[in-house]
């Protein structure tokens, strides 16, 4: 988190600790700072204060999204890519729907001849804004023009998107965003869901009553006036030319391990691409291998995404995009943010690129993984 968004927490976690549903003075006070979060999430796209309710993390806001979609849409498809996070995916396979996954070509982006083929049996589609293992970023404005032509809702899962790409639910019109604020330097186990306004909708959760009966459970002051911070900040970043300054570190730090490196591949289209995000092949490397390397060395990276490690199935995002099982099985996911320095990318080429070398030297010796530990 954000230092800024720290501070912003803390007077709810060790000051007022009131229940804003309540009608005493602190009540009240917890309310306001609520309202004035709602208004900082929907300022960061484009919306209206009132088409935002927060909820306990990017999973709940999609499923909130996807059992809204699921309940009030008449028969036909759950209409999803290929390359979702499994938040949606486990959501559309544990329903009563037929799934239907549209393909994405080699640069990760969706085929719209697939969707538009689709479109005709679909009763709602959800389709990523950002890839959250290469950072391809979609076409949002034209597959929700498409699904509207067809009378058809649109959700997009912006986690991985918002505060790193301009997003605007008015000019990219979708129906429902789920978005995650530990994406954006907010805390953890914080998510908010835009539902755009006049859109019938029926909760995921029933009880108070809160966040005008679209979630209930009693808010979580401290991390609704975080994640409003982070949001307020978010916005500046990427209007300030920050935003531009992460892009700068992460062309820089590929740009020296692709050229330092032979059979090193970037995964994913070149230009629609978050700005933080580095997903790259490294040939005759295992990824699980580079990881224990790249962390011992203090780089913290990923295979695939943060939620994949640890299964050492290749990813479905990979094998959409038809990469290979041995590069799937060799790809890293590096992220940067405005918390890094050029000095920091710089050192983390040389030292990825020290451990693929260390790492070929050793897969290729026949010693076996347990050498890669030798200084
Ligand atoms: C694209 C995408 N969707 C959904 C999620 C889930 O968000 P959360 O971890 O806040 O539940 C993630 C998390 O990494 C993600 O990358």
């Amino acid at each position: 988190m954000l230092p800024d968004v720290v501070e912003a927490m803390l007077p709810w976690l060790r000051g007022n600790h009131a229940n804003p549903s309540g009608n005493y003075r602190m009540a009240k006070l917890a309310r306001k700072a609520i309202d004035t979060a709602r208004e900082q999430v929907a300022a960061l796209i484009g919306a209206e204060a009132g088409e935002i309710v927060f909820t306990g993390s990017g999973t709940e806001s999609v499923n909130t999204a996807l059992h809204a979609l699921d309940t009030l849409s008449g028969e036909g498809t759950a209409l999803v890519s290929a390359i979702e996070h499994s938040a949606v995916l486990r959501y559309v396979e544990s329903g009563r729907r037929e799934v239907v996954q549209v393909a994405v070509g080699s640069d990760g982006r969706i085929d719209l001849d697939s969707l538009c083929a689709a479109l005709p049996v679909a009763a709602y589609v959800s389709i990523m804004a950002g890839n959250n293992e290469t950072g391809v970023i979609q076409p949002l404005a034209e597959i929700i023009h498409l699904a509207h032509s067809m009378g058809l809702p649109v959700h997009t899962d912006a986690v991985q998107a918002v505060g790193k790409t301009p997003i605007n639910v008015r000019h990219e019109p979708v129906d429902l965003l789920s978005l995650s604020a530990h994406k954006f330097h907010g805390p953890k186990g914080m998510g908010a869901l835009y539902i755009r306004s006049g859109l019938d909708f029926s909760p995921l959760l029933h009880g108070g009553g809160q966040e005008n009966g679209r979630r209930s459970s009693t808010e979580n002051v401290a991390g609704i006036v975080a994640m409003g911070e982070a949001a307020r900040l978010a916005k500046i970043a990427l209007e300030d030319g920050t935003i531009e300054k992460i892009r700068t570190l992460r062309d820089r730090f590929e740009q020296l391990v692709m050229s330092g490196l032979s059979g090193c591949v970037r995964n994913g289209d070149a230009t629609f691409r978050l700005a933080n995000t580095s997903h790259l092949s490294f040939e005759s490397c295992d990824a699980a291998g580079l990881l224990i390397l790249l962390d011992d060395a203090g780089i913290a990276c990923s295979a695939g995404s943060a939620c994949m490690t640890g299964k050492r199935k290749p990813s479905h995002v990979q094998l959409a995009m038809g990469i290979p099982q041995t590069r799937a099985k060799s790809s890293l996911r590096f992220s940067f943010s405005c918390l890094n320095t050029l000095e920091e990318a710089d050192i983390a080429a040389t030292k990825t690129i020290a451990a693929v070398e260390k790492l070929r030297r050793v897969q290729g010796s026949g010693i076996g993984p347990v050498a890669i530990y030798t200084p």
